[in-house]
């Protein structure tokens, strides 16, 4: 597998977003994937950053933002998830105490990475069950979108769901079968992230309800994600892995919807194996 997949996929290989990124007049760095340096800090080696009085306003404000809408449009997993790992409201969580509270729940840790790392170190930590996970927030003029990682969109977006069980043992199954991934199953692979972990929406006592972290950390996504519309499929993984015409920058106009998170798990389980990639 390349270390490289933004300029060394060959052009019937790449991912929507490998192709999103190469058509960008200006490439923003901070979305330029970074080589690890050696294992990063992991639960409580990760040290509380000094962060200013303004990124935790920003944080308060992020979080103020999201709960005025996710009580009844997020999902019950997401809920308990945020609780379980004690969330802060009013100020930046510490990775290494959610770390230790995620590790209670299902056995995952937290690995603090410096931002957008090249996708086998990515692969490498999930399959290890270590979240990687930045510790700055992004700036005030990018509340509502920022192309770049940030921690609001890691701790808040992402980590709650790594509480569920189902959720958290497919995650570590999805970073094995990746880092055997090769040619085109590598964006099919992409795709599966993008439609489940990052857009995934489930069905719940009938009603449509979001976990996908790209959906749950952003203001605007929330409500539209379950708007009218939304053109909704049922979950399928053979579809999902050959749909390479996903929105990159824009609201997204398809969806996914999961019956359960047992159905998540078998279906990638199913689809992996006759790929052989576990
Ligand atoms: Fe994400």
């Amino acid at each position: 597998m390349s270390n490289d997949p933004v300029d060394t996929a060959p052009e019937d290989e790449r991912s929507a977003f490998e192709k999103a990124q190469e058509e960008q007049e200006d490439v923003d760095p901070r979305t330029i994937p970074q080589k690890l340096d050696g294992e990063p800090p992991i639960g409580d080696e990760i040290e509380y950053p000094d962060h200013s009085d303004e990124d935790h306003e920003t944080w308060r404000l992020l979080v103020e933002r999201q709960m005025d809408q996710l009580p009844g449009r997020a999902c019950e997993a997401y809920m308990n998830g945020q609780d379980a790992l004690q969330i802060e409201a009013d100020r930046i969580p510490s990775l290494a105490n959610l770390s230790r509270r995620l590790h209670d729940q299902t056995g995952w840790k937290v690995a603090n990475v410096p931002g957008l790392i090249h996708e086998k170190d990515f692969f490498t930590l999930l399959s290890e069950r270590k979240f990687p996970s930045t510790n700055y927030v992004r700036g005030r003029d990018e509340l509502d979108y920022t192309p770049a990682p940030d921690c609001f969109h890691d701790m808040f977006g992402h980590m709650p769901m790594l509480t569920q069980p189902d959720f958290a043992d497919f995650y570590q199954m999805f970073g094995q079968a990746a880092l055997n991934a090769e040619g085109a199953d590598r964006p099919r692979l992409e795709r599966f992230h993008w439609f489940t972990v990052e857009f995934g929406l489930l069905r719940e006592q009938g009603e449509k309800r979001i976990f996908g972290a790209g959906i749950v950390s952003s203001n605007e996504e929330v409500t539209h994600a379950l708007s009218d519309e939304v053109t909704l499929h049922p979950f399928d993984p053979e579809h999902i892995v050959e749909k390479d015409d996903y929105e990159v920058y824009n609201l997204q106009d398809e969806l996914f919807v999961l019956e359960s998170f047992e159905q998540l798990v078998d279906g990638f389980e199913s689809w992996t194996s006759s790929q052989g990639l576990l």
